[in-house]
């Protein structure tokens, strides 16, 4: 058989926040899968991305005084101390927000477009007469129309999961102002699903194989035709007008994709990152992106959560399909994880599972991997993260029944070398082909249980034999024999816990001494005269005050008080103060720094009859037209500076927060009106 080409994805996380447990649970889920299919011997890309674009994105940048694109770069920039800190693996992480997005949106549009499935129509659309903006779906609430629930956004039902439209809301409101948004109109642009053809390749689609039962149980109402022999889905707007953070229809200036347009083709922009990095090629991929991602063997499939199934299972196969693009293989949705039998996450009631919080106390990542996985199934159930549960499962399971089997065998085995025996009662192959397709169909709940029987087994086994005691009768060839097995046993479960627990199982690679574990010999015995290396302990116990903490309410901050992020600096006396020659300059001139994205270039006039050459990094925040024709303060006694870009004759004052990585945003300073050029700050 030849070699399984696979592109993985989870869905996108907006980028307007940190990762919360919900994101880890459905890395987690991706991530053993993935570490399955490698043991199997498949080649693996898993890709992701942030999904920076939209209005509610916008907003809470200009609330935070910074551009979207300095926003995004914030959150982006906490992303890896989670991915690392759960061991999930990613082998790219993206944004839509990028160059290779833009190519990739556009042209999927204009595929469309030339297939006729792309449709203008002018329409009324709610806007907020204070705020002067036509409201994005997200920023109006109201009734649902279908089933009658309250407070529910402009785009979708959250009880019952229709799509509509923001008109069709009951008693709307905007969020923004709380006030009765007004109708008005603007010309939109649609992806004509109702066209027949959509509603024939979807129902075709959906019922081979690419989504789960329950999944297409949920989706069939959009595929009933109607009277007219159009699909229930309506057209579907995907154009937003200008301001809005987001790509630019083509040949329509002032239009935007509308973010669920570009987010999925955020998959293919991360990918073909990769490949373009040549990621792919390191991990033994010579072709390029168009040639893998067209080749109609390449398998993709994506993790998603159930609340996002339409446009995972309708939209997002149409736009391919219908660009003449590869579909995908499956869409795997799983449900939601809550904490403490579904109470709502809240910080201030201290419920919620804070990701990093957890790693803060020390805890073991993998004691939440396996927690995770072994509370999901192949469906798209809700799993509830309970405490109690996760200490008793957790202690008793990976400590008491797995590590348990190593530490006690190891202790009869002289000079840590195994000797024949025979398992073959245990049926060790059948246990790692049965959990090898379990986890294929992502039951690694199910897969686990076996694991832990199996387990089982061999503890019942190591009581029975009584090692101890037949040392002590002076049968030690015996209690090696016995000894030998439940390490030959041990191998066989490492393998089968390896694609939820990668570093427990180096650990125990490395005790066993053995190649690194993949499907296709985990069941071979490693044999008698292997020779075991030193067992150290494996994994700590949970201990269940730690567990406490963690749900406790973060204490009120009472530490010392650190202004702006950063102490106050050393006392100075008003005469080294005086050595700094501060100058009210006026921007004449800005410009971006080809080569440099934190860099502008600014000609400065500080009334010397001259112009001064600054280059100043504050590119992240300001567009050079936004600071022309401004007055700032130069820092005017300065010592040139020669730079990669050339040389910097001084440098302009901006504020900016001790911990930029946390809290972005620079703000350059700005006199009072009536200085002028020249003028010294004192
Ligand atoms: N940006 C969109 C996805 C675009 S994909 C092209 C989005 N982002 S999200 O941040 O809200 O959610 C990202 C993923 O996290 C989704 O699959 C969502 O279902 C999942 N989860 C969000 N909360 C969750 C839980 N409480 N539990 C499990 N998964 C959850 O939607
Ligand atoms: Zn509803």
């Amino acid at each position: 058989m030849s070699q399984r080409k696979l592109f993985v994805t989870t869905a996108l996380p907006y980028a307007n926040g940190k990762f919360h447990i919900g994101h880890i649970m459905e890395y987690i889920q991706a991530d053993i899968w993935v570490r399955h299919q490698r043991m199997q011997g498949s080649m693996v890309h898993f890709v992701g991305a942030d999904d920076a674009h939209g209005a509610p994105i916008m907003i809470a940048a200009e609330k935070a005084g910074v551009t979207p694109q300095a926003f995004v770069a914030g959150i982006a920039a906490g992303r890896k101390e989670y991915l690392d800190g759960f061991h999930i693996r990613f082998d790219n992480w993206h944004s839509t927000d990028s160059p290779e997005n833009t190519v990739l949106a556009q042209q999927i549009y204009r595929d469309l477009k030339a297939n006729g499935l792309i449709a203008s129509k002018t329409i009324e659309q709610f806007f907020d007469p204070e705020k002067q903006m036509f409201l994005p779906d997200r920023f109006i609430k109201g009734e649902c129309p279908n089933c009658h629930a309250q407070d529910q956004y402009g785009d979708n039902c959250e009880v019952c999961s229709k799509v509509y439209s923001p008109t069709d809301l009951i008693n709307p409101y905007s969020t923004l102002s709380g006030a009765k948004p007004v109708l008005k109109t603007s010309e939109h642009f649609f992806f004509k699903l109702s066209d027949p053809r959509c509603m024939e390749f979807l129902k075709q689609w959906t019922a081979s194989g690419t989504v789960q039962p329950e999944v297409l149980n949920k989706i069939s109402e959009w595929l009933v035709p109607g009277e007219d022999g159009t699909t229930a889905l309506g057209d579907w707007d995907i154009s937003r007008d200008a301001p809005y953070f987001g790509i630019e229809i083509p040949d329509v200036p002032g239009k935007y994709f509308y973010v669920w347009l570009d987010a999925p083709v955020g998959y293919l922009a991360s990918l073909k990152n990769y490949f373009d990095k040549g990621g792919a090629k390191a991990a033994g991929e010579n072709r390029s992106f168009e040639e893998f991602i067209a080749d109609p063997a390449t398998e993709q499939y994506h993790f998603i959560g159930k609340d996002i199934i339409t446009f995972h299972t309708l939209f997002w196969p149409a736009m391919l399909y219908f660009s003449g693009r590869k579909t995908p293989n499956a869409i795997f949705v799983h449900g939601f994880l809550t904490v403490n039998n579904g109470e709502k996450m809240s910080k201030s009631r201290g419920t919620g599972l804070d990701p990093l919080k957890y790693l803060s106390l020390g805890m073991n990542p993998e004691w939440l991997r396996y927690y995770i996985a072994a509370k999901l199934n192949g469906r798209n159930e809700d799993i509830d993260f309970n405490p109690e549960d996760f200490v008793a499962r957790v202690n008793s399971d990976l400590v008491g029944k797995y590590v348990n089997i190593a530490s006690r065998a190891v202790k009869f085995l002289p000079g840590g070398k195994l000797v024949a025996g025979d398992i073959s009662s245990l049926q060790p192959g059948k246990l790692v082909e049965r959990v090898q397709s379990l986890y294929e169909s992502r039951d690694y709940g199910k897969a686990l249980r076996e694991v832990m029987a199996f387990a089982d087994e061999v503890n019942l086994r190591f009581d029975a034999a009584a090692p101890w005691k037949l040392v002590k009768e002076g049968k030690g060839d015996e209690a090696a024999k016995a000894c030998s097995e439940c390490i030959e046993a041990f191998k066989v479960l490492t393998a089968c816990l390896k694609p939820v627990l990668p570093e427990l199982a180096a650990q125990a690679e490395a005790f066993l001494q053995c190649r690194p574990l993949d499907w296709s010999h985990a069941a071979t015995p490693l044999g008698a005269g292997h020779q075991v290396g030193e067992y150290k302990h494996l994994m700590q116990r949970v201990d269940a005050k730690v567990v406490d903490s963690l749900f406790e309410a973060p204490e009120p901050v009472v530490e010392k008080v650190v202004p702006g992020g950063e102490e106050i600096a050393p006392a100075i006396t008003i005469d080294d103060f005086a050595k700094i020659d501060l100058r009210i300059a006026k921007i004449v001139e800005c410009k971006a720094v080809e080569g440099s994205t934190k860099l502008l270039q600014l000609t400065l006039d500080a009334g010397e009859g001259r112009m001064r050459n600054v280059f100043s990094g504050i590119a992240s925040a300001y567009k050079p037209e936004e600071l022309v024709g401004k007055l700032t303060v130069l820092v005017a006694n300065l010592a040139p500076r020669k730079m990669k870009f050339g040389v910097s004759e001084g440098m302009v004052l901006a504020a900016s927060h001790g911990d930029e990585k946390a809290n972005p945003g620079i703000y350059v300073l700005n006199p009072w009106p009536g200085a002028t050029p020249g003028m010294r700050v004192r």
